[in-house]
């Protein structure tokens, strides 16, 4: 790859510590072959698979995450709602209400380009929030000049998909986050965005998206109320997207899915 490209990794929901472990392992095998200038992950389930702490938040930084963006949970830590007001490179969804602390986007200017990173939330089967497409609007309104990076966390692939369209030509990059299950729907739009409906999860493997078997299955089966926990034990997977950015046109020229597993 040639030095007008500007190559971005984005990382999908880390979950927990198994999450934190394929993160440090992932990344630790694709720079032997790639030498990132930005990484943004989404890590609104990174401590414990409930929002972020101080020593998590620490602890991704050390790994070379530089942006990061999160969704729904990102409150289930008391914490979380101090950190987000604290730093400015961990976003919550810009569509939530004014007066909620912490920001929705970030530019950042990397070898010169200016580069937008903004996290979104959908609202089928979500928490009540703002209208995302407005949001965008407004936040592409104030920015038409950058390279729009947009982190969608939805539950309905329609919503996404409708987001990727509506956007399309003005966000450069659109990667869902949420469903924690990497979709095989990457492409360009027609008018240039890349776009897939989930960058996938990073955790075990052989979990139920990332949450333990055992404690799922008792809502499942019965009904029964249960606290669910971050699988611990077997396989882990690093999901994330490698997206190559054109300097000179501030768009996407090649893409890339990536799928690791770790201790088979
Ligand atoms: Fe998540
Ligand atoms: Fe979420």
């Amino acid at each position: 790859m040639q030095s007008s490209v500007l190559k971005i990794l984005f990382i999908g929901d880390i979950i927990g510590r198994s999450g934190r472990k394929a993160v440090s392992a992932g990344i630790k095998e694709i720079s032997e072959k790639e030498n990132y200038d930005c990484i943004i992950a989404n890590v609104e389930n990174s401590a414990s698979g409930f929002g972020i702490t101080l020593n998590v938040y620490k602890e991704l930084k050390k790994l070379g995450i530089d942006i990061m963006t999160s969704g729904n949970h990102i409150w289930d830590k008391k914490e979380s709602e101090e950190l987000i007001g604290k730093f400015d490179d961990l976003l919550r969804p810009a569509n939530y209400p004014e007066g909620v602390p912490g920001s929705g986007s970030k530019t950042v200017y990397l070898d010169g380009c200016k580069i937008c990173v903004s996290n979104i939330m959908g609202r089928v089967f979500m928490p009540l929030s703002d209208c995302p497409f407005k949001t965008f609007d407004n936040i592409y309104e104030k920015e038409s000049d950058a390279f729009h990076f947009v982190d969608f966390h939805g539950e309905a692939t329609s919503e996404k998909n409708a987001f990727g369209l509506y956007t399309d030509s003005r966000a450069a990059a659109v990667c869902g986050t949420h469903t924690h299950v990497q979709t095989n729907d990457d492409r360009i739009l027609p008018g240039g965005t890349f776009y897939i409906s989930d960058a996938g999860m990073c955790g075990s493997a052989d979990s139920v998206i990332g949450t333990s078997y055992d404690k799922v299955m008792r809502r499942f089966l019965y009904s029964m109320p249960s606290k669910f926990e971050v699988e611990k034990k077997g396989r882990l997977v690093f999901n994330a997207v490698s997206i190559f950015v054109n300097k000179d046109k501030l768009s996407v020229e090649d893409f890339r899915k990536i799928k690791i597993y770790f201790g088979e």
